[in-house]
């Protein structure tokens, strides 16, 4: 291990002195000790029940929630240029419009927080005969809310398909928009594919017709700067456990017009002004959106998890998960019977490899490197309609994070370089 790899590791207890090489990191990423003190801190220090008492200790409740909230505004306002996250300074500004803290909803997770919109602003805003437009490469998180949107308005799902290296073509783009298209559903960064797609350009195009673009960010906010004003998301979703956060919290962003216009989704507690028999008046946003008792722990934890990745800085966590990425690349990409899926460069891929070893079902590759320490997933990875529109079943994916190390990267190309003897190949 080399230094630094030393520093950054001692900062995650479950794997500071492991033999497991973690290599699933678009799954769920380890969590670093202020991370977890973040959230005990909020149960030994601050527990209340935010919003709802006029004591002190609620008081400081709902300043802990609040208070990740602003860190989450600022979090995806930062000027697109790499590692500019922090506060504004002279030297590092945040330029252009920021977000504002009432456009962010916590959520449970990525796949709530898109539900949310195909509930609240789907089910509400599209009609009988409109077009929603799901890239293949989605989730299914930001393509089943869109089916049942479809089924149940009478809507028409239209798929944005890829190329056979896993971009997506403007021009393909413009040929599905049509007057009826009220809808884009796409990810910033495929959870297979691992490239960036153009989702700004895609923003102007669907704008030009009056509809929306839905974002799914969550392979993307852990590893570059993102500024949801630049890319003029109308939403954009993400999950706090895949960026150092605990599980269970997640952001929706919303445009503020969009946001006040839509009706709740979930219906309770806290998320009212008044109450009547006859009567309800729900309270302004981001609250109409958030019923019941909040994740206050979760939130602390995901404001650490902000200020943690702001250490560090994305030009630092780029520049290692891109060397990793390469690390790992350069040799899978000339051993024969590897087959990567999507890009045939390494900058294609952003710490996410998917591939085949031929004649070697996924699931008995993953267990051949569990079996050798190394975590890495097998499956259809939750893209069913990617895999079958590249004309596989499944594949094996390892996914890296900036806390890998080169020793790591090795031991997965030697155990990947022995499988198909391993399987009785010659
Ligand atoms: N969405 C997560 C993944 O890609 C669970 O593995």
């Amino acid at each position: 291990m080399t230094d630094i790899e030393r520093k950054i590791r001692e900062e995650f207890p479950l794997i500071k002195n492991t033999t497991l090489a973690y290599l699933d990191n678009s799954a769920t990423v380890q969590k670093p000790q202020c991370v977890m003190d973040a959230v005990t801190g909020f149960y030994e220090k601050d527990n209340a029940n935010p919003m709802r008492g006029l004591y002190e200790l609620s008081l400081r409740a709902t300043d802990v929630y609040e208070s990740a909230r602003e860190a989450v505004a600022r979090f995806i306002s930062h000027s697109g240029s790499s590692g500019e996250i922090k506060e504004a300074t002279e030297k590092n500004p945040i330029t252009g419009e920021k977000v504002s803290p009432e456009e962010i909803i916590f959520t449970r997770n990525a796949s709530e927080s898109l539900n949310l919109v195909a509930y609240s602003y789907g089910m509400n805003f599209i009609k009988e005969g409109d077009e929603i437009i799901v890239s293949v490469a989605e989730h299914h998180s930001n393509f089943l809310p869109w089916q049942q949107v479809a089924k149940v308005t009478g809507a028409r799902v239209v798929w944005f398909d890829c190329e056979a290296d896993g971009s997506f073509s403007i021009d393909t783009l413009k040929a599905l928009i049509t007057d009826r298209t009220k809808l884009l559903a796409i990810t910033q960064v495929s959870n297979v594919l691992g490239r960036v797609n153009d989702v700004k350009t895609m923003a102007e195009l669907i704008h030009e017709k009056g509809g929306v673009i839905v974002v799914d960010g969550s392979q993307s906010v852990p590893h570059m700067d993102v500024n949801v004003k630049e890319l003029d998301a109308d939403f954009f979703a993400f999950s706090g456990h895949k960026m150092y956060a605990p599980m269970g919290i997640g952001v929706l962003y919303g445009k503020k017009a969009l946001l006040e216009k839509m009706p709740p989704f979930l219906y309770g507690g806290e998320m009212i002004e008044s109450v009547t028999k006859e009567k309800t008046v729900f309270a302004e946003v981001p609250h109409k959106f958030e019923a019941g008792t909040v994740n206050a722990g979760g939130a602390a934890g995901l404001e650490a998890a902000i200020r943690f990745i702001e250490g560090y800085g994305f030009d630092f966590i780029k520049e290692r998960e891109d060397m990793l990425t390469a690390r790992a690349f350069e040799k899978m990409k000339n051993m024969p019977h590897i087959n990567i899926i999507g890009g045939e460069k390494e900058e294609d891929h952003h710490g996410i490899i998917a591939f085949q070893v031929e004649g070697v079902h996924p699931h008995d590759v993953s267990q051949i490197f569990a079996d050798s320490d190394i975590a890495v997933r097998a499956g259809h990875h939750c893209a069913q309609p990617l895999h079958k529109h590249l004309g596989i079943m499944s594949s094996t994916r390892m996914s890296i994070a900036f806390y890998n190390t080169e020793e790591e990267i090795d031991r997965f190309i030697k155990v990947l370089s022995s499988i198909r003897s391993r399987m009785g190949y010659k």
